[in-house]
């Protein structure tokens, strides 16, 4: 009976090596969302904010097209707004004016690293934005 310390011991060491992943998955809390400011003095998106979270590359993409392809720069957004269809000019400059804090932030979360920027100037940031051009 002298080996029954042992032998707990060894018994309590197995079961806690064996029940690791479900200790590890109650210790680590689900990942926060990334804090995403809106932009100051913009109370609307040109398209409605469940549409620019899953498909904002399509919609670039198809402002790229028109712009590019078709020499049209203007757009009628859902709201009736006319806005330039401008990356840089529009998205960044007049709307969202801390890239690092919007795009930035939730790409790196979701571990996605757009081109654009390899040719598309990216505006500095101020504090004050100037709403949808
Ligand atoms: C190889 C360089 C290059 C890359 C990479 C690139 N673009 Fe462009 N893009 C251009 C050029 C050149 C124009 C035409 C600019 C003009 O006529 O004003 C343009 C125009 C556009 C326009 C319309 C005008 C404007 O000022 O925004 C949009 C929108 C656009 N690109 C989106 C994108 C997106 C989104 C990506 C990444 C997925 C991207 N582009 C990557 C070169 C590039
Ligand atoms: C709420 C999160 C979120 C925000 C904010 C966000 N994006 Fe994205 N973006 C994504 C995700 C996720 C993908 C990848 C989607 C996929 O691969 O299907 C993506 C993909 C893209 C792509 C396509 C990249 C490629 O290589 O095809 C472009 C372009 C893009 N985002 C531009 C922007 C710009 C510009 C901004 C800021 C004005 C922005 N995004 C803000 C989540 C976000």
């Amino acid at each position: 009976m002298r080996d029954r310390g042992w032998i707990l011991g060894a018994f309590a060491v197995v079961l806690v090596l064996v029940t690791w992943p479900a200790w590890r998955a109650v210790a680590s809390a689900p990942p926060r969302r990334p804090d995403l400011p809106r932009p100051a003095g913009a109370t609307a998106c040109v398209a409605p904010v469940e549409f620019m979270r899953a498909s904002h590359m399509t919609l670039l993409v198809q402002w790229r097209d028109r712009v590019v392809r078709d020499g049209v720069r203007t757009y009628v957004d859902s709201d009736g707004r006319v806005v330039t269809m401008s990356l840089s000019g529009t998205c960044i400059g007049a709307c969202h004016t801390d890239k690092t804090k919007f795009c930035d932030r939730c790409h790196d979360y979701a571990g996605v690293t757009p081109t654009c920027w390899n040719c598309h100037v990216v505006p500095p940031a101020v504090t004050v934005a100037g709403g949808v051009r």
